[in-house]
């Protein structure tokens, strides 16, 4: 059987990092990314990484959307399976412009659910989030807690009718070892660690804290932090349980099982960057939660997975990629 698999945004901070373990893993890949929110660099960079195996990489510049594109590529090759990685992700845009990511995420999914079906490919791997957990009552999070979405962007991720994969990621951080892969958000980061990253290298000049009034241990958010490799890796082990025939639709949390404050990461950071992170204590940002982290038991059991790497290796990785790479895959400030 071919071991061709195909990854739909393998240009994107998880996509590489995925397409990179997939290729060391010997799997033939096929990427497809239309480069919004990244570049060809990195595909560049995974072939390097990937040595020997870097032929094994092609990459094709389409929007997801485009059916007559895709179905083309599903008549040149016949793949094992499909990681769909692909889609937009940030939660203020996706409640200012609810109908993009309606458009993109679920439009981008249906055309390509359609020409996997018409080419008899069933096997799927869809980066699902925590986000679907919403504000938990009751946290860790297992696969079983209620899922609210509570933003537009949160409604592209949580319909579990097909027979797939569903990883749920909690909160992507570091970057590969290396340091030529890692995240490189365009315009102001979202995300904590991106932003921390970017004070850190002087690129912005404080880090907002959102929100000291929680009910935790310094008051600051809680999240389940997971290393991008550690990540990426989940998906080779989500790839290996769909050759189990028993398998229809399944959801796994991949996460670390461990909760860590806002203030515990700013602290981590600076010790691995040697960089002080000047602060602004702020409001809770609208719709944050307060503690959310992952019950990982399930993937353990049913994947043979479990996160490898902790909070310094986050950070030092984190600050590997942002030395060699200040302003990510640009060569100097826009
Ligand atoms: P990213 O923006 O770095 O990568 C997403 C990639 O998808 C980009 O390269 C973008 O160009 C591509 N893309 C978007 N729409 C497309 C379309 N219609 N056709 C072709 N390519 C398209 O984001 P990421 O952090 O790597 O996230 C990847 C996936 O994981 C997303 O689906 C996101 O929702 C999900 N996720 C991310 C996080 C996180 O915190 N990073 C957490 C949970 C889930
Ligand atoms: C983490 C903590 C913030 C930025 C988001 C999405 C979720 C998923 C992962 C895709 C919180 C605090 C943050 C800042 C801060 N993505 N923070 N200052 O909110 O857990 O999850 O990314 O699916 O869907 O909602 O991650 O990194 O934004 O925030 O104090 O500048 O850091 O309040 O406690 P979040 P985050």
């Amino acid at each position: 059987m071919s071991r061709s698999i195909l990854v739909t945004g393998g240009a994107g901070y998880i996509g590489s990092h995925t397409v990179l373990q997939l290729l060391l893993g010997g799997y033939k890949v096929v990427v497809v990314d239309k480069l919004d929110n990244s570049s060809e660099i990195a595909i560049k960079r995974v072939q390097e990484l990937a040595g020997e195996h870097g032929s094994n990489l092609t990459f094709h510049e389409i929007d997801l959307r485009d059916k007559p594109a895709v179905e083309k590529l599903f008549v040149s090759e016949k793949f094992e399976a499909v990681i769909h990685v692909a889609g937009l992700k940030a939660v203020g845009e996706s409640v200012q412009k609810p109908l993009l990511y309606y458009d993109n995420n679920l439009i981008g999914m249906i055309v390509l659910l359609e020409v996997m079906a018409a080419h008899g490919c069933k096997k799927l791997v869809f980066s699902s989030s925590a986000t679907v957990y919403g504000w938990p009552k009751v946290v860790p999070c297992t696969e079983e807690s209620p899922i609210s979405a509570t933003n537009p962007y949160g409604r592209t991720k949580s319909d579990s009718t097909w027979k797939i994969i569903l990883l749920r990621y909690f909160n992507p951080v570091g970057a590969h070892p290396s340091g030529h892969i890692g995240e490189d958000p365009r315009g102001i980061p979202n995300n904590l660690i991106p932003f921390i990253q970017q004070v850190a290298v002087g690129r912005r000049p404080a880090l907002t804290v959102y929100g000291t009034d929680y009910k935790t241990t310094d008051g600051t958010g809680v999240r389940d932090y997971i290393h991008v490799v550690d990540l990426a890796d989940g998906h080779i082990a989500a790839l290996k349980k769909l050759a189990d025939p028993s398998v229809g639709c399944e959801v796994y949390n991949l996460g670390s099982g461990k909760g860590t404050s806002v203030l515990e990461m700013v602290a981590a950071f600076e010790k691995a960057s040697g960089k002080k992170i000047p602060l602004v204590m702020a409001d809770r940002r609208p719709g944050d939660a307060e503690i959310v982290y992952a019950e990982t038991e399930k993937a353990e059991r049913e994947l043979n997975w479990k996160a490898k790497y902790g909070i310094q290796e986050f950070c030092r990785d984190q600050w590997n990629w942002a030395t060699k790479n200040p302003y990510g895959y640009e060569p100097q400030a826009p």
